[in-house]
């Protein structure tokens, strides 16, 4: 459910030289990173996402600026806002997820526990509600 869905502080590393964020494998991420993508360059107003998964789980991290993600498991609906490229929101498999309010120049950077395979998805949104009953 979106309850199962946490936005996770990564942390960082510090100085007056600026910051560092790092994710690693069986230290601050609950899966295995099998793929990395990012967005960028989406237009003003544009909406991203408009799908779910059966298995992929995902960290979606604002690199650069902002944006928001709603999550959706059929029943709940929640709006998370990133804007800081130390926290990271962890989306679990079987939720219908869109992504907006993408500020100029965001970078919407995601780690993935599998590549890419479009037999994961479920782009129908009365397919997922089906799913979901
Ligand atoms: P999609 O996941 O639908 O984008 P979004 O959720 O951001 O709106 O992917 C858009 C297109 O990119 C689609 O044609 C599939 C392709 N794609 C890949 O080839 N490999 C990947 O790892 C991803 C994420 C997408």
């Amino acid at each position: 459910t979106v309850y199962d869905c946490s936005v996770i502080d990564v942390s960082k590393v510090h100085n007056d030289a600026g910051n560092i964020t790092v994710v690693e494998n069986g230290h601050n991420i609950p899966f295995e990173v099998k793929r990395i993508y990012y967005l960028y360059d989406v237009p003003s107003g544009e909406a991203r996402g408009g799908h779910a998964h059966y298995e992929l789980e995902q960290f979606i991290i604002a690199a650069s600026g902002s944006f928001d993600v709603i999550i959706d498991d059929g029943i709940n609906k929640k709006r998370v806002s990133l804007n800081r490229p130390n926290l990271a929101l962890h989306i679990v498999p079987g939720l219908w997820r869109e992504l907006d309010n993408f500020s100029s120049g965001s970078i919407c950077m995601v780690l993935a526990s599998h590549k890419y395979e479009e037999s994961d998805y479920i782009r129908d949104y009365n397919e997922f509600m089906e799913l979901k009953k």
